[in-house]
């Protein structure tokens, strides 16, 4: 039988006893650790520093290697420790030989570096939240860092959520896809990987179609993912799920497209027409997206491409998306592309660019407005409103999104460690026409929200509002920081109301509604915590449609995130806020004759 102590090597590079070490470690040199594991244990804890550089860790079993991964391994002090499966190689031995980034002048240095001292084997890991920004009705990963959403689709009353994941850290690295799941689109149950890297890359973006005709020879119905393999280059690979999308087996064939520059983040639908499957890929750096067709998902031929020169051109083109959608109020049917762009958002960092248009199974055709020119639209006017995708065959002919509620600005500087990011809410998207003429995309909370919506705690009827005494409405006081508002406003020429949420240390978040302008903002400057970067502080705004009679704002506010949702999404605001302590009240004032025709204030019934 192992006994459990755990023995450190010194400097010597010699473990200090042969015998019965579950953890052994020896320095090799500055810049070199070999670390021996021998236990039963289910899991190796590894120390992490975030301010620390990534080190690499080389995984070996069986004299193999058999993965290599990349932790901030703690150097001064710990600040959390990221659990390694050690359980997948059946209790054999296992080898790390870690290659620190930070080399130490002497090996002495490094025997005192804080990780070799807190490395533990054991058969827990904490999970449990620990962050008082953590979402309570937003999807987060239990832990580690998240940026976008993958590979979501629905089947058999389930809604499945990949999403670019790093189990080893809270800052990007070591890309997976996490896998969670949903029955109701709003409370996700937590499941393990569903794909890991291989030895032609770490797992990029994609997305998942539901094979129902068995066009590919998996089987009928089965759940097929395509995703960026990334390695020395990024290169387009797919895998396949017997199981629902719980499993994924790889295709042996992979790569399935390659190209001679950066492409990512394949994206596939079905058209209907000519029953090919379409595949949209982001031709990064060329800031355009390559289509290709198959009948099979497996060969793939390119078609055309769109864009180049086209739109906003100000960042890489990444995370593309396709999809039909009818037009509110005709007969009409529209086909949306949708272009995630970093850096190019309006206000800095990353967003989400739509064009609208027509496609005949291998050719996207942007509308012009009436100059001619292709016009460039933002589908969120946040600042943190990335990588936004829909799911593959949402039931009764909905479009349902999902956006990574972040900005790569700062995503990796936020105040939160145990978890980084979470996704936006879901959205339903719908098509409208705009005063200009011109098609739009509107993106309203789902309607699986509405079931959240709690208690009203408080509420008010006609109400005129101006510069001299503040109309304020108490926001809730058990489970603070999170709630639902819903307001009417009417404002009169030359009027601006002001909507703000403020808490008892003097910090606050403005929603502006400016009539003549037409526009509505978000001001976090004062929101609470905001020095974590330059780019964190600022105002977003939103264009409103011309004349509509009555604003009437969704707002929702879940600790760390504020979505503001104007008529029935024709705008939307999503920003990140940190307030030391939750906001408490709202409050209303204006310049100019408004009003405020209801206002009600939600509880929320969040898990
Ligand atoms: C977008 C993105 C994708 C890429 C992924 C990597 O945020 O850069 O283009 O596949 O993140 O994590």
């Amino acid at each position: 039988m192992k006994k459990t102590i755990t023995l450190i090597a010194l400097a010597s590079g010699i473990a200090l006893s042969a015998a019965a070490a579950e953890i052994e470690v020896n320095h090799l040199g500055t810049n070199n650790t070999m670390v021996r594991i021998d236990s039963d244990k289910h899991y190796l804890l590894m120390p992490v520093q975030e301010s620390s550089e990534d080190d690499r860790i080389e995984v070996i079993v069986d004299g193999k290697l058999d993965q290599v991964i990349y932790v901030r391994l703690a150097k001064q002090r710990v600040d959390f420790s990221v659990p390694f499966d050690l359980s997948q190689y059946g209790g054999k031995p296992v080898l790390l030989n870690i290659v620190t980034s930070q080399s130490r002048s002497s090996v002495r240095q490094v025997s005192n570096d804080a990780c070799w001292h807190k490395l533990v084997v054991t058969d827990t890991f904490d999970t449990t939240n620990r962050e008082i920004y953590r979402p309570a009705y937003h999807h987060t990963p239990l832990y580690g860092w998240m940026n976008d959403p993958n590979g979501m689709f629905y089947k058999d009353g389930v809604w499945h959520l990949y999403y670019q994941w790093n189990p080893y850290g809270s800052k990007w690295q070591n890309m997976n896809w996490g896998h969670s799941t949903s029955t109701d689109l709003i409370n996700w149950e937590h499941k393990p990987v569903a794909i890991a890297p291989d030895a032609i890359g770490t797992i990029f973006s994609g997305n998942t179609v539901v094979d129902h005709e068995n066009t590919a020879g998996f089987g009928s119905d089965a759940v097929v993912s395509f995703y960026t393999s990334c390695g020395v280059s990024q290169v387009q690979s797919m895998a396949h799920s017997l199981d629902g999308g719980n499993t994924f087996i790889k295709y042996a064939g992979n790569p399935v497209i390659t190209l001679d520059s950066e492409a990512r983040d394949p994206n596939i639908v079905r058209y209907e027409p000519t029953g090919e499957w379409v595949l949209s890929l982001a031709h990064a750096l060329e800031r355009e997206i390559l289509f290709y067709t198959s009948t099979d998902l497996k060969h793939w031929t390119l078609s055309s491409s769109f864009g180049k020169g086209i739109g906003c051109q100000d960042g890489v083109w990444e995370c593309p998306d396709l999809f039909e959608l009818p037009v509110e109020g005709s007969d009409e049917s529209k086909w949306v592309l949708l272009v995630n762009i970093n850096p190019g958002c309006p206000f800095g960092g990353s967003a989400t660019q739509y064009f609208v248009g027509d496609f005949d199974g291998k050719t996207f055709t942007a509308d012009t407005d009436t100059t001619g020119v292709i016009p460039t639209k933002w589908m969120d006017y946040g600042k943190d409103h990335y990588a936004t995708v829909s799911f593959f065959d949402a039931p009764d002919n909905r479009r349902v999104v999902l956006g990574w509620m972040s900005n790569w600005q700062y995503a990796a500087e936020v105040p939160t460690m145990q978890y980084r990011s979470a996704n936006t809410l879901p959205r339903d998207v719908r098509l409208f026409k705009g005063d200009d003429g011109q098609v739009y995309l509107a993106s309203a909370p789902s309607p699986e929200v509405d079931a959240l919506r709690g208690t009203l705690v408080s509420r008010c009827g006609h109400k005129r509002i101006n510069n001299k005494k503040a109309r304020t409405f108490l926001l809730p006081n058990t489970n603070s920081g999170i709630c639902e508002i819903q307001v009417d406003l009417k404002a009169q020429a030359g009027a601006q109301a002001i909507l703000s949420l403020r808490n008892a240390n003097g910090e606050k978040v403005d929603i502006i509604y400016n009539k003549d302008l037409k526009t509505l903002s978000v001001d976090r400057r004062n929101s609470g915590i905001v020095d974590f970067s330059q780019d964190f502080p600022c105002v977003t705004t939103a264009p409103l449609r011309a004349d509509s009679e009555v604003l009437s704002l969704r707002i929702f506010v879940d600790r760390s995130s504020i979505e503001v949702f104007a008529n029935d999404g024709e705008a939307v605001l999503t920003n990140l806020v940190f307030p030391t302590t939750p906001y408490t009240t709202i409050s209303a004032t204006a310049s100019g004759k408004a009003e405020i025709n209801s206002l009600k204030v939600y509880n929320i019934n969040a898990k």
